[in-house]
């Protein structure tokens, strides 16, 4: 069956049998073991390989891209080298679908997707946006931004991809005392049940301290605390999560994705590096298919709530194949002339890949 052809709803018959068998495809990174996911999935784990160098990429010209942030576009923002644009993620067990912003416009007809999440999310969404813009460039697009939540539309695919910004998921609230992070309530802010598509993410900001740490109080159980243990705190409140998607979801309707953990490069010794050395000059991705200082505890976290759920959640494993882009991010070229922006990603850039492996989740045959 050609996946053209699929509409939505048997679309989302067939997601729901691969994604499941899908769900979590990795076991531990380095000693490899076949996990029975992987075995009727054909072993292939999409986010196990490595980066090769295409001279065919980048998949759009940043230039040609006329809403995107100004802090993602490295080339415009001075970025002298340029190598880091050319590479394309292999898998090592199979190759992923070319993506087709065509047959993505078809698939998604009529329908509505979100992130939701922090600056990472929005980083997806606008590598997302520039994809398909730059194949349909003629098609007409409107972008509206109001408050939280900013909507990118095709109105003549009546398709439109959102992105809500929600750093922690579970509600942050102002009260007498101060802002307090409820771990254990979750609202969500608009109808997320209504969507047809919603990539969750949430991380980097549960570990700020100081002056970047968004609340005053955390609060678990009517228990209120100055602090605690942040992964502890990010455990309790994906949990909080999934309870609510356990809840919510009908999968008939919404498929919910986990954008999962997008590394920063700050700690040159996590790459063999001398001490001092960051994202800054780095030119050219990481050999290879392991991260030298192995892969981040909250990916763990991540994975054992994503397991003990009864909605089908499929994660988007992109911490292995981001630690190894060194490369990809802003560093000095950013619209932030404070820093070094070691966590973001250049557009066009890593998350182009994240979203060609969403498509290929998506289009997948068992
Ligand atoms: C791989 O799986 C087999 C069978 O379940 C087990 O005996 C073996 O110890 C595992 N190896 C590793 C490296 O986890
Ligand atoms: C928290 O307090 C409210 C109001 O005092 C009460 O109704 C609720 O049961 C309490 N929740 C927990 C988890 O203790
Ligand atoms: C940097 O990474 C190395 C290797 O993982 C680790 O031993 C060290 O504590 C890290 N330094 C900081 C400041 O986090």
């Amino acid at each position: 069956m050609g996946f053209g052809l699929l509409c939505f709803s048997s679309l989302s018959t067939f997601l729901l049998l691969s994604l499941s068998s899908w769900l979590h495809p990795v076991s531990g990174e380095g000693h490899h073991n076949v996990t029975e996911n992987e075995k009727r999935a054909g072993s292939c784990n999409i986010f196990k390989g490595s980066w090769v160098f295409d001279e065919s990429y980048p998949l759009y010209n940043s230039a040609s891209c006329p809403f995107i942030d100004k802090g993602f576009d490295c080339q415009k923002n001075g970025r002298p080298d340029k190598m880091y644009l050319k590479y394309r993620w292999k898998p090592s067990h199979c190759d992923i679908p070319r993506f087709s912003s065509q047959d993505f416009l078809k698939k998604f007809r009529g329908k509505r997707i979100l992130f939701v999440g922090d600056s990472l999310s929005r980083n997806q969404w606008q590598s997302l946006t520039c994809m398909i813009h730059s194949a349909v460039p003629e098609a007409t697009y409107n972008l509206v931004r109001s408050g939280s939540l900013s909507v990118f539309t095709f109105p003549e695919y009546g398709l439109s991809i959102g992105y809500q910004r929600n750093r922690f998921l579970v509600d942050l609230k102002r009260q007498k005392k101060g802002l307090v992070l409820k771990l254990d309530s979750i609202k969500g802010q608009g109808d997320w049940k209504s969507i047809d598509m919603l990539i969750f993410n949430t991380y980097h900001w549960w570990n700020h301290k100081g002056k970047f740490q968004m609340w005053d109080y955390l609060q678990f159980r009517n228990k209120t605390f100055r602090d605690m243990d942040r992964l502890k705190a990010f455990k309790i409140a994906l949990k909080t999560w999934s309870r609510w998607v356990d809840s919510n979801i009908n999968p008939s309707k919404t498929k919910v994705i986990f954008q999962g953990i997008s590394p920063i490069h700050v700690n040159g010794s996590e790459w063999n590096q001398p001490k001092g050395i960051t994202c800054f000059r780095q030119s050219k991705p990481m050999e290879g298919s392991t991260y030298p200082r192995g892969t981040l505890t909250a990916v763990k976290t991540v994975k054992n709530v994503l397991h003990q759920m009864s909605k089908p959640v499929y994660l988007l494993d992109i911490t292995l194949l981001s630690h190894l882009r060194v490369d990809g991010h802003p560093s000095i070229y950013t619209d932030n002339h404070l820093g070094k922006d070691c966590s973001h990603w250049c557009l066009a850039g890593v998350p182009d890949t994240w979203n060609q492996l969403l498509y290929a989740a998506l289009v997948q045959k068992r």
